[in-house]
């Protein structure tokens, strides 16, 4: 078992009193790290370092900076296997998949290496003469990014590798049950040659990294937040930001609908359904929360629903299977709440519900359900519009499903919920994509695809309770980390003054062409 410390300036903090343990969710009796939990006053400490090292790496050309996204890149790509190899013991998340997430890093970093030598400004016209107008990007200063475990490094690197490129320097404070992953991906990037400071790390519970955060910000050393969580905790950052008059980056939770039309193809969207439901065992903030079927096809999509479900292999991540355990204890404690949300609808998908256990079993379960967090999957027919279940994020592997008439009754459904992530529907009818892409309050969607697994150069990000429009990746996400600076040079030798002193070339205005 390894010590997990917060790093500032390229120096491990002693280990401190309080720790907590990060357990493999597989096998609960693997623990994984102990993690040494800083107090508030070294939040701030932490935030004062990256915030005395930014003027010195925003000095540094971006082409120069972009160099070392480089080699962040290459270095990741090269401990790919033992990065995912980590995120599969730490998280529970099949071996493939946690592939899949450390790709997403090597695609940021392949990404914005070029950034580096891009990062453009504009000239601009002016309305008068001998004078020029330009724009630049100028780095925001100090980010403090907060993240959670259930991508516990490619959602992080959505932010760090953009923030870094941009001439910012970063604290950041992964989830505390993925602290292993998170130091991993710290190393990967301090060996890419990081000046100290540049980059510092912090492990810490919720309420002490709100309280440091706060601090910091009162301090002045804090310029942006990033926040990747649940939507509960994402509001009371948005308003602590608020109070500072800044914009927080915040990527919260989502209750992603799909809507299959009497058009689809059926089998498409039952593999879609089962992937984006059931795949990291639901724990995506993409991941699907009620599917939306036309009543004309509805009992027949349950029920190959249903088949597919049945037959999905679930349970050792190291194996070849849709999903392993639950991320960690607390994850499924809540989702054994969301659970008593069901009352005694029609339940399909598994031999059971709930926990997977000797006396509880799933049929075809691979490996040994007795050591880990492992749930039946669960699909729920038969959603009201004013079940809890429709309602809200569940994070966990349970789908919901009910019947819809028209389209426009289907797109009300989808916004219902109030969040606005991710979306997807089956059709074979340009017509509807196109009423449906207009319609629907997402910030993503998809079309005969499924509502996660997004691509990682598109903007990323949602509306109502899924975020505050805030978009990550690609060239978008460069609006988080730099912030427009124009400037207006005026060589005429005189005082011209804009909206008064410009030429004005006067039209005849009652012209008009021979009849
Ligand atoms: C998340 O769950 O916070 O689109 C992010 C997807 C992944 C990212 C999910 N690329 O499903």
């Amino acid at each position: 078992m390894q010590t997990v410390t917060s790093v500032v300036s390229g120096r491990p903090l002693p280990v401190a009193d309080r720790t907590v343990r990060s357990v493999n969710p597989a096998d609960l009796s693997d623990v994984v790290a102990a993690v040494s939990l800083a107090r508030p006053h070294e939040i701030v400490g932490a935030c004062r370092t990256a915030h005395e090292a930014q003027a010195a790496w925003a000095a540094v050309p971006a082409p120069v900076r972009g160099r070392v996204v480089s080699s962040i890149g290459r270095l990741v790509e090269a401990n790919k296997d033992r990065l995912a190899r980590l995120v599969t013991r730490e998280i529970g998340k099949p071996y493939a998949e946690a592939l899949g997430e450390v790709q997403e890093i090597i695609d940021t970093c392949d990404f914005f290496l070029g950034e580096g030598r891009r990062l453009y400004g504009q000239t601009v016209p002016s309305e008068m003469p001998d004078k020029q107008l330009f724009t630049f990007r100028v780095p925001v200063g100090t980010a403090m990014i907060i993240t959670a475990g259930n991508f516990p490094v490619a959602v992080p690197s959505w932010y760090l590798v953009p923030a870094l490129l941009c001439g910012n320097t970063v604290v950041w404070k992964p989830a505390e049950y993925a602290a292993a992953s998170a130091h991993a991906l710290y190393e990967l990037f301090a060996h890419a040659g990081l000046p100290e400071g540049v980059l510092n790390i912090v492990h810490a519970d919720g309420p002490d990294t709100f309280a440091g955060l706060s601090d910091a910000l009162v301090a002045k050393v804090v310029d942006k937040v990033g926040f990747t969580g649940s939507s509960r905790v994402g509001s009371r950052i948005g308003s602590l930001c608020g109070l500072h008059l800044q914009t927080p980056c915040l990527e919260l939770g989502g209750k992603n609908p799909m809507v299959v039309a009497e058009d689809a193809d059926l089998d498409l969207a039952v593999e879609a359904a089962l992937f984006s439901g059931f795949g990291t065992a639901g724990q995506r903030c993409t991941s699907l929360g009620t599917v939306i079927v036309h009543e004309s096809v509805h009992r027949e999509f349950v029920r190959r629903f249903d088949a597919v479900t049945r037959s999905a292999p679930v349970g050792d991540p190291a194996q070849d299977v849709v999903y392993g355990p639950l991320l960690a204890e607390r994850f499924a404690e809540s989702y054994e709440k969301y659970l008593g949300w069901i009352g005694d609808r029609a339940t399909y998908g598994s031999t059971g519900v709930g926990r997977i256990t000797a006396d509880n079993p799933r049929e075809g379960f691979v490996g040994d359900p007795s050591t880990g967090l492992y749930y039946h999957p669960v699909i729920v027919d038969g959603l009201e519009v004013e079940d809890e279940l429709f309602r809200h994020e569940t994070f966990g592997p349970i789908v919901g499903v009910m019947p819809y008439g028209t389209l426009d009754e289907a797109i009300e459904l989808a916004d219902l919920p109030g969040y606005g992530l991710s979306s997807s529907i089956y059709t074979t009818d340009p017509a509807k994509v196109f009423a449906f892409r207009a319609g629907i309050g997402a910030g993503m969607v998809s079309v005969n695809n499924s509502t996660s697994g997004a691509e990682a150069h598109l903007p990323f990000g949602g509306n109502g309770r899924s975020g505050n429009g805030s978009r990550q990746s690609g060239q978008w996400v460069l609006d988080q980390f730099t912030r427009w600076q124009s400037l207006n040079w005026d060589y005429s030798g005189r005082l011209q003054k804009a909206q008064m002193d410009v030429a004005v070339i006067e039209p005849d205005p009652d012209f008009r062409l021979d009849a």
